[in-house]
């Protein structure tokens, strides 16, 4: 089996499970924070007057069941079978007809069009929530070529990934991960160590011991499917990733940044009620602390 072909089936087994109660937990009123993405994308859509979206990884039409009073063509896919059957169940009752949602994936360019429509039927919007995480990191271009080439020219695209930048704020394991991934070269400090090899294991060890690497708790899953955290789930550099959109063909390239943290997660525990007011009190796309205290973006632009 190949390697991408092993992710897929992981994540899709990481989501079989979830279908009936997605929305309650990220969407609902006992959700834990509200999705500030969805009033973003809300406003997005109505400002382009967009007459038809398309949902790449729809979920269980999490985000197009909240567009039923807009009255726009609604479209979706995923490749999870048990999304793609609650998000028909649900828009169905909505009077969405049901091809308009089907099974496919980001990685294939005919997912982007309904089965039985050429490629030349084109979206005025596309958006992308919740899916980046799951992509290998060769494929992050290829899929904002194909969210591209879903949209018409001067359609919008919008694609939200969980920013690794927030990873500065969090003080634990993903932070270590962070600076030893990403910022130390490790292996040329090893490499070129000379006699300071011990060294240089003790200063990665020093820094090690300034996060708490028992956080965050990995998400496992509730039926022996793999949970979240055990299947591919990245974060990406909005710096980076604003580059590589840009050089697939868009203008007016904007970073939205939301979910903002007032405090380090682990704080949080001593005042989650502050948290969450305050949090939500701090959510502003634009404000540049969103770079660090937001642990999610939106990156939003139109096909040139
Ligand atoms: C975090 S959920 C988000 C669902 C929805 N977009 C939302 O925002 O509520 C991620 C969804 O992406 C789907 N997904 C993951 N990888 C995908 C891929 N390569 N192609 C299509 N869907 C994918 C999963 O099946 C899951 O339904």
């Amino acid at each position: 089996m190949s390697k991408d072909q092993s992710i897929t089936d992981a994540v899709r087994a990481c989501y079989s499970t979830w279908s009936g109660t997605y929305y309650d937990e990220y969407y609902g009123q006992e959700a834990t924070y509200p999705p500030i993405h969805r009033d973003l994308l809300k406003g997005m859509l109505a400002a382009t007057g967009a007459r038809k979206v398309l949902d790449a990884g729809c979920g269980p039409a999490s985000f197009l069941r909240d567009l039923a009073e807009i009255g726009m063509g609604r479209y979706g896919f995923d490749m999870t079978p048990e999304m793609v059957a609650e998000a028909r169940r649900v828009l169905g009752a909505q009077g969405v007809p049901e091809d308009h949602v089907w099974e496919g994936s980001v990685l294939s360019p005919e997912s982007f069009h309904p089965p039985e429509r050429g490629r030349d039927f084109r979206f005025d919007a596309a958006v992308c929530v919740g899916v980046f995480p799951h992509i290998p990191p060769e494929a992050d271009s290829q899929v904002i070529r194909h969210l591209r080439e879903a949209v018409k020219t001067g359609g919008l695209v919008v694609l939200e990934a969980r920013n690794q930048l927030f990873s500065l704020f969090t003080l634990n394991r993903i932070s270590c991960d962070f600076f030893v991934r990403e910022l130390i070269p490790v292996e040329a400090l090893r490499t070129q160590s000379g006699g300071e090899t011990s060294g240089v294991e003790k200063a990665l060890e020093e820094i090690r011991q300034h996060f708490r690497m028992d956080l965050p708790p990995v998400r496992k899953g509730k039926a022996g499917e793999p949970g979240y955290d055990e299947v591919l789930s990245r974060a990406h550099n909005p710096l980076v990733l604003r580059e590589q959109f840009a050089a697939v063909g868009f203008t007016n390239v904007r970073l939205l940044f939301y979910h903002y943290h007032c405090l380090p997660p682990m704080a949080a525990t001593h005042v989650p009620e502050l948290l969450r007011k305050q949090s939500l009190a701090m959510e502003d796309p634009t404000d540049w602390r969103g770079y660090f205290m937001a642990s999610a973006f939106l990156l939003t632009g139109t096909r040139a």
